[in-house]
Parts: C-alpha cells; structure tokens; sequence
C-alpha cells in the first residue's frame, strides 16, 4: 500500500476533522501518501484533491466541519459516476479508499466496490448514531451536548414564564439525539420515531398529559423533545396546535444545524482518532467492505451492508426509564 484516498461524505459531524487527522498520521507512519478528495465522492468525479500531510492536519481535531469539505452527489449514484470514480482512483494510483460519513455515504462505497477492485473502509461519521455495528458513531456526542446546552436554556425562559416549549432536535429517523438530550436535560415528554411508528401521539394525548403535569406541579415550565420528521409541520405546527388548546403560550424552538458545529466533544475526538487509525490498519491488514467501528469500547468490525441494512436498537432500558419520569405523579406533590 504506497497512496490511499481519504473522503468526507453527507452531513458533516463533529469529529470529521480529527478522524482525517488520524488517517493522515497514521498512513505518513507507514509511509503511505495520503489524498484527499474534496466534497467527498463528487470530488473523486471531478479530480478536486489535496494531497494530505501532517502539516495540513495539524491542530485540526478541534473544529467541527471538515477540511476536505464534504458534499452528497447524485451524480455518483449513477453506474457511469461509478465507472468514472473507479477510474479517477486507478490514474491517481490510489491503493485504499477510506469513507467518513453515515449510511448514504456507506452505500456508496457499496457502490464504488462494483467498479473498483482496492480496498474501501468506512469511519463512523454522523450526528445521527444511526448505523448498526458501532456503539457511537462520531459527532453524536458533541450534538448531544449542544442539544443539551440549547434546552437548559431553553428551561430557563420556559420556567420563568410558565410556557410549554416544543423543541425540535436532529436524527433523521433514529430518536439518538432525541432520547439522550431528553433524558439529560429532564424534558417532560419525547417524541421519538421508535415509540411513534408503534403507538403515534395525538394532539388530545399530548394535551392530557400537560394539563396533568400542571395539575400536579402548579405553575411550571414543560419542554417536549420533538425529533425530527416525527410530526406533519414539525415543531411549529405541533406548538400551534397545543396554543388552541391550551391556557397558556407553547412556543416552538428548532435546533437544526447548531447541532452540527461547535467544538467537539474529548469523547468524540478520542473516538475519531481511534477509528482513523483502526481504518487505516485494516487497509494494511488486508480488510475491504467494513466499517470500522467500537462495540463496548472495544475496536470491532462489521460489513459495510449491515451498517444499513441491519436496524439499530435504541436502548429499551433508556425508553423505559423516560417513560416512566415523564408519567405526571399521581398524587399532590407533598407539602413540607
Ligand atoms: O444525517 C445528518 C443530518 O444532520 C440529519 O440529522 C438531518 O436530517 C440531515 O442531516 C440534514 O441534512 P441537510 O444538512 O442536507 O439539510
């Protein structure tokens, strides 16, 4: 192995940056040349690259985004944007192909080993957690961090004023985000697409459930964890909807893209700096069609199809311990 590639692909994840790093230390201690091709697989098709070193890499890990930019192309997915990759890969002499990203980015490299026979490894990169065969993806724990920090300050003004607030969090079609930002900040309610697609919410549910909480607490604020793509004109349609119902303002609050930037968290950039370098050992090692992932904080394996096609478990023991705190308490509150 004398060059190997390196991409960044679909939604950037803090951590991306540290992962890259790691490749590139890891590849120039072997001796390995490191390419990096812009805007991920589009910038394969376009020749758009930057050769790596240690110098580029340097004081990185701390910066979300990533400096080999990243991108989604359409272009790729085609059998011709196939062909024309695998072709770029040959006439740069490129031995092994790492992929940072999540699913989409997963079944591309599905789709470039049709075309090209080197090794292709993936790296774990989405806020979202969603990818079966790694416990952590990186970037979700600084988005859950800055899910956090957003609904304790959320809580504030929702307490100071007695207001039910509706605050929208990232995740695609998983509930990662949502279950853990929840749970760390004591919401009141979630909305999750794994409890959803089984036993829906109603508006009626939901008010019932408030009013019962007042009831029960008095004057108090209420913060609902809303994931996103779980209910038609998300968070804002859902605050309107409780406002007609409602004595009192429901405001909604989306945290969309913050999720995505800021410093990444010391777990994160460990996590990135562990799976860059295990990516890189299993290209030397031979490997091809996996992705490089952590399972009870232990380096694994798992082919890159699974990631995909296997379904993640939110944890049952996490929902149910939700569940039961967001349960208004029956009885009056006792009074000193
Ligand atoms: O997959 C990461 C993610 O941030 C999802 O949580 C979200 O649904 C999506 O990407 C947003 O994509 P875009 O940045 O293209 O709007």
């Amino acid at each position: 192995i004398n060059r190997i590639a390196v991409i960044t692909s679909g939604g950037d994840a803090p951590g991306m940056n540290a992962a890259v790093r790691a490749v590139v230390l890891t590849a120039e201690n072997y001796g390995i040349e490191v390419v990096g091709f812009r805007h991920g697989y589009e910038g394969v098709l376009t020749n758009d690259y930057i050769k790596l070193g240690r110098e580029s890499v340097e004081h990185i890990l701390q910066y979300s985004g990533t400096i080999i930019k990243s991108a989604r192309s359409e272009r790729f997915k085609t059998d011709d944007g196939g062909r024309e990759a695998a072709e770029n890969l040959d006439a740069h002499q490129i031995d092994g192909f790492i992929v940072i990203g999540g699913d989409g980015s997963f079944r591309g490299a599905d789709h470039l080993a049709k075309f090209w026979q080197g090794p292709i490894i993936g790296v774990p990169g989405t806020i979202d957690n969603d990818l079966y065969g790694t416990d952590n993806t990186i970037g979700y724990d600084t988005a859950v961090e800055t899910a956090m920090d957003a609904l304790d300050k959320i809580r504030d003004t929702a307490e100071a004023m007695d207001r039910v607030f509706i605050v929208e969090v990232m995740g695609r079609n998983a509930g990662y985000i949502g279950i853990s930002s929840a749970m760390a900040c004591g919401s009141e309610r979630m909305i999750l697409p794994e409890l959803q697609k089984d036993k829906p919410l109603t508006v009626d549910a939901l008010v019932k459930h408030i009013e019962g909480v007042h009831r029960v607490r008095g004057d108090s604020s209420y913060v609902m964890v809303l994931c996103e793509n779980q209910w038609p004109g998300g968070a804002v349609r859902l605050a309107e909807q409780l406002e007609d119902r409602l004595n009192f303002p429901c405001r909604p609050c989306l945290l969309g893209h913050v999720q995505r930037g800021g410093r990444p968290t010391a777990m994160d950039r460990i996590l990135a700096t562990r799976l860059g370098v295990h990516a890189v050992e299993l290209i030397r090692s031979g490997e091809t069609g996996v992705m490089a992932g952590i399972s009870r904080n232990e380096l694994c394996t798992t082919p890159l199809q699974d990631t995909w096609m296997q379904r993640k478990q939110l944890s049952q023991e996490l929902i149910d311990i939700q569940t039961k705190l967001f349960n208004p308490v029956k009885k009056e509150r006792h009074k000193a």
